[in-house]
Parts: structure tokens; sequence; C-alpha cells
């Protein structure tokens, strides 16, 4: 479909100190659950060789995902792997463990962060992430990648119908005049664990509608035609909002975006069943140009458009999941 390669979302590990229950249902994600073993994960080196294997395709941006990646050691290390290879690297985490390591990621090449947070207050929060880490260090977390230069920091909620739409506003006015940009996500059928029902969307078109009654915004132009978030802003210029509408308004027709699994498999979408093993050829591949031959095999053969497809067959497909992918 003459859609190139310029993103590439890599997951460095399938496992989150949060149980939200849309990605990681804790009765699915217990102590019994498999979790990949240390000897599948690919190496700091390894997916280094992969980052550098994609650059031929036209790679500028890589996203840092897990799980919780900064439950990776050093994480700090990757980055200025990455960094080096002159190309963008931005991070997305829930922010635990964002204030304790913003200074170190900056300083190794992190351009920016993004933060997910779908509560802010404290009881409800709990109740998502199933865990009781403090929405205070979350906000501290934020703070501290404003103040390393992690910016433009954005925060990414996802809303889910009859559970957050409460905090929409509250996160609206949290973030106003601070330069963070607060994005609403349209919550997805990823995986095969949420439950997900179409009733349970809040359509952007809604979400508009209700802030329109408290706060006067005006559109914006997107970045770049590949970029998910639509983007509006305060009239009177105390900042920015975006709305991620993959539901409603799916936008495939401009996907760019490639995910590696932190076990070597390649995702040609978020919502495929099956992932392509490169991990052999990434581990013992006796050069790049073999791996990059390899994956452009894969991606010049993609025809992937789940989105604008999405019908009620596909739901219970046997997807990979949020926290195995990093979204
Ligand atoms: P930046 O704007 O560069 O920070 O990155 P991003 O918005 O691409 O990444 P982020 O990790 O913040 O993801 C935002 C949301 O969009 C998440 O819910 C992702 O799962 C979703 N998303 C990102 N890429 C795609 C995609 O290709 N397809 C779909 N359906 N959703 C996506
Ligand atoms: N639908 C939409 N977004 C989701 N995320 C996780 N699961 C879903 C889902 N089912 C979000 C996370 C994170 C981003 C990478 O994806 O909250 O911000
Ligand atoms: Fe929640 Fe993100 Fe962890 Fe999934 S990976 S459980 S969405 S914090
Ligand atoms: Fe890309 Fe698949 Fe998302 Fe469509 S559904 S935008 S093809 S990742």
């Amino acid at each position: 479909m003459g859609r190139p390669l310029r993103d590439l979302r890599v997951s460095v590990t399938d496992r989150c100190n949060f149980r939200c229950r849309y990605c990681m249902p804790r009765e699915r994600f217990g102590k019994e659950h498999n979790f990949l073993p240390k000897s599948k994960i690919l190496s700091y080196e390894e997916i280094q060789k992969f980052v550098l294997a994609c650059k031929p395709l036209g790679l500028s941006k890589v996203k840092i995902t897990g799980g919780e990646p900064l439950l990776r050691r050093d994480l700090p290390k990757l980055v200025r792997q990455i960094s080096s290879l002159d190309l963008e690297v931005a991070l997305t985490t829930n922010g635990s463990f964002l204030s304790r390591e913003a200074a170190r990621l900056a300083e190794a090449g992190l351009d920016r962060v993004t933060i997910s947070l779908d509560a802010i207050d404290q009881e409800l929060h709990s109740i998502i992430t199933d865990s009781n880490v403090p929405v205070s260090d979350v906000l501290k977390g934020i703070a501290d990648a404003v103040r390393s230069g992690l910016g433009p920091v954005k925060v990414n909620c996802v809303v889910q119908r009859g559970v957050n739409e409460s905090q929409i506003p509250k996160l609206v006015q949290q973030f106003r005049g601070t330069g963070v940009i607060i994005r609403f996500i349209e919550f997805m059928d990823v995986g095969r664990t949420n439950g997900w029902t179409p009733g349970q969307v809040v359509p952007t078109t809604e979400i508009m509608d209700f802030l329109s009654k408290e706060f006067d915004l005006v559109p914006l132009m997107r970045d770049s035609p590949s970029d998910v978030a639509s983007r509006w802003a305060h009239s009177d210029g105390t900042g920015e909002i975006g709305f991620i509408s993959s539901v409603s308004q799916p936008f495939c027709g401009d996907c760019v975006r490639a995910r590696l699994s932190s076990d070597g498999k390649l995702f040609t979408c978020l919502f495929t069943t099956l992932g392509h093993d490169l991990s052999n050829l990434i581990r013992d591949g006796p050069d790049v140009s073999e791996l990059t031959e390899a994956i452009t095999e894969v991606w010049t053969r993609r025809s992937d458009r789940y989105s604008e497809e999405r019908s009620s067959d596909a739901y219970s497909l046997p997807k990979v999941e949020m926290s195995y992918i990093g979204g």
C-alpha cells in the first residue's frame, strides 16, 4: 500500500508494575502468568542492530514501550545507543518511576516522553491501574520530565465509558498552562483479555462537545499526516489538547508504524495475530544487511488496515496483547 516504515515501536519488556484492567487484568496476569524468560528478551545491542537494519527503509523515529519500559535495567543505555544512530527517540511510560529517571534519560539523548494517566483522582487511579502508586508520584515524574527538557511532554488518557469520563475536564485543567499536552484516546479492542465492547468507547466528538462547553478550543494542524492525534489548543494560548480517535476515525491509510516485541518478533499492525520471528537473524545473522532484507520483505507485503475494517468477527481473534507489543 506504499506506506514507508518511518516509526518503530520497540517493546523492551512484557512486564509492568500496574495491572490496568483493560490491559493486564490481574486474574490473567497474576503470579502464574508466564512472562517471557530472560533468555528470550533481546539485549540492547540486539535492539540496536534491529533499529540500524530499519534505517534504509526510511526510519526516523523510535518509540520505546513495554509493558513498563522503565522496569528494564539501565534504560538510558539503550536510549544512548539509539540516539547515536541519529534518530528521534521517545518513550511511553506509566510514569511511576519517571521522576527518578527523567534527568538520566534526557542526558542519554531521549527527545520526548509520553505518560499514561487515566485518572487524577487517587481512588479511581488505584482502581484503574489496580496498584497503589500515588498519583502524586506520576505528577512529579511529569514535572521532572518537563524540567529535564523531555518536551513536548504528552499525557495519554484512555477514556472508558462509565469509568473515567469525570476525569476529562480535571485533566484538561491540571495541565492547562504547563506546556504538557493532554490526549484523550478512544478505548480500543486490543488483545483478547480486556472484554472490549463498542459501548465502552467514548467517541472523540462526544468529548469535544462536552469540553467545548467549558473551554474555547481552536483546531491546529497535524505535524505530519501519519501522526495519530488530532490537535486542538486553548484559544488564549494556555496549551494544547489531542485526540486519538482510532475507533471512530481510523488512520490506517497513513500508518507508518512497525512494532518489535521484546523477544524479536516484528508486527506490522497493532491488531495482528501473528508476528514475524526475526530473533534468529537478529541474534545470529552475520550482518545487518541480511536483516534489512528480511524486514523489507515483510514490510512490502503488508496490507494491514484493521481499524478501517473493524468488524464484530474480529473482536475475538487471538490478537497480541498490548502489554506484549507496547501499543
Ligand atoms: P508520539 O505522539 O510521537 O509521542 O507517539 P504516539 O502518539 O504514536 O504514541 P503513544 O505511545 O503515545 O500512543 C498513543 C496511542 O495511540 C496509544 O493508545 C497507541 O496504542 C495508539 N496508537 C499508536 N499507533 C497506533 C496505530 O498505528 N494504530 C492504532 N490503532 N493505534 C495506535
Ligand atoms: N485502547 C487504547 N489505548 C490503550 N492503551 C493501552 N491499552 C489501550 C487500549 N485498549 C494505551 C496506554 C498507553 C498507550 C501506549 O496505549 O494507556 O498510553
Ligand atoms: Fe497499564 Fe500500560 Fe502497564 Fe498496560 S502496560 S498495565 S496500560 S501501565
Ligand atoms: Fe496501523 Fe494497524 Fe493501527 Fe491501522 S490498525 S493504524 S494498520 S497499526
